[in-house]
């Protein structure tokens, strides 16, 4: 018999991550482009030493009991970990893994891709070209406000937080934030950051750009009462988690101009259905939660997730282990 270690990878992930866990272990990996469906996630994962999940399967006490007492690692290919009862894993002795840092400029850069594409209507542009529609330069064509010099409120200052408010240093932004915990002054100084309560940053930035993690404390956090402190021009950023917004509010407040726009990496609930009325609006861009996609990163991340595989079979601490609240 076997003695190598029991996974389940639940996507394939980059080589990078996925042939070192080949190498030490029996692997099952699944293969489809969709997520296994639940019954199946809970039949593979049986019986196993450790699992590689992603943010798109739900690890609860149903997930440990179809595991069984073998289970030693969740280890999550994500630096978000909403999709896991961590308190739950604790409780019987399951180790659980990340992967932060490795995403953190990756993901700034499209929260940044985000705004400046919804602030300078980017996809409206490309639109209007391929229908046919561009048939001289306009003088009132597209226009948008300007992203150099305007205000940016960053809400959740933590390491995306924070290197979002690099590039708006570049563009000679106003840099606001908004953290449940203030960031120390030399963290801030240097950023030229500013710590508001959201009720005052809100009303003063032109822009705002959505770092939290997704927690009870943040779930609706942008929501009807919060847009209406925005100002008519503002352009809402999130990279985060979708729940973060609650999408009705955001409907409205874009459709009434109680906002200008959004753009959204993330939304509530992914995929996005296409019947949801922000589907439908000109100033709402949406991509499908692609902020740490690139090539390189993914491959990072890989790498950081199997390495907390390994050394979760192994009853070994984790590289980037993930600790329960409280
Ligand atoms: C994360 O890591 O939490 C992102 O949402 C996906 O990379």
């Amino acid at each position: 018999m076997s003695e190598r270690p029991k996974v389940f990878v639940t996507r394939v992930i980059p080589d990078e991550g996925l042939a070192a866990v080949r190498a030490v272990c029996e692997m099952d990996l699944w293969t489809d482009e969709l997520p296994p469906p639940r019954d199946e996630l809970l039949r593979r994962v049986a019986g196993r030493d450790g699992v590689l999940t992603l943010l798109t399967d739900r690890v609860d006490g149903v997930f440990l009991d179809a595991a069984g007492p073998g289970l030693k690692v969740v280890s999550n290919y994500a630096v978000g970990f909403d999709n896991i009862d961590v308190a739950e894993c604790a409780r019987r002795g399951v180790a659980v893994g990340n992967t932060p840092g490795v995403l953190t400029e990756t993901t700034a850069d499209l929260a940044f891709a985000l705004l400046m594409a919804a602030a300078r209507r980017l996809p409206e542009g490309d639109r209007y070209v391929r229908a046919g529609q561009w048939r001289t330069w306009g003088p009132m064509l597209l226009l948008g406000p300007d992203v150099h010099g305007a205000t940016i409120g960053i809400v959740g200052f933590g390491r995306i937080g924070q290197a979002v408010a690099r590039r708006a240093q570049g563009f000679g932004m106003e840099i606001l934030y908004h953290d449940l915990h203030r960031v120390p002054d030399e963290v801030a100084e240097p950023l030229g950051a500013t710590f508001l309560p959201l009720e005052d940053l809100l009303p003063r930035c032109d822009y705002v750009s959505i770092h939290v993690n997704l927690s009870e404390e943040t779930r609706g956090l942008i929501k009807a009462e919060t847009l209406a402190w925005m100002k008519p021009t503002a352009v809402l950023v999130n990279t985060s988690r979708g729940p973060v917004i609650d999408h009705r509010a955001l409907a409205d407040a874009l459709r009434h101009g109680v906002i200008a726009a959004a753009a959204l990496d993330v939304t509530d609930p992914e995929p996005i259905p296409m019947d949801d009325p922000l589907v439908g609006m000109d100033n709402c861009l949406i991509v499908p939660h692609i902020a740490s996609a690139s090539r390189a990163t993914r491959g990072k991340m890989a790498a950081m997730a199997a390495a907390n595989l390994l050394a979760g079979v192994r009853r070994e601490p984790l590289p980037t282990p993930v600790h329960p609240p409280g």
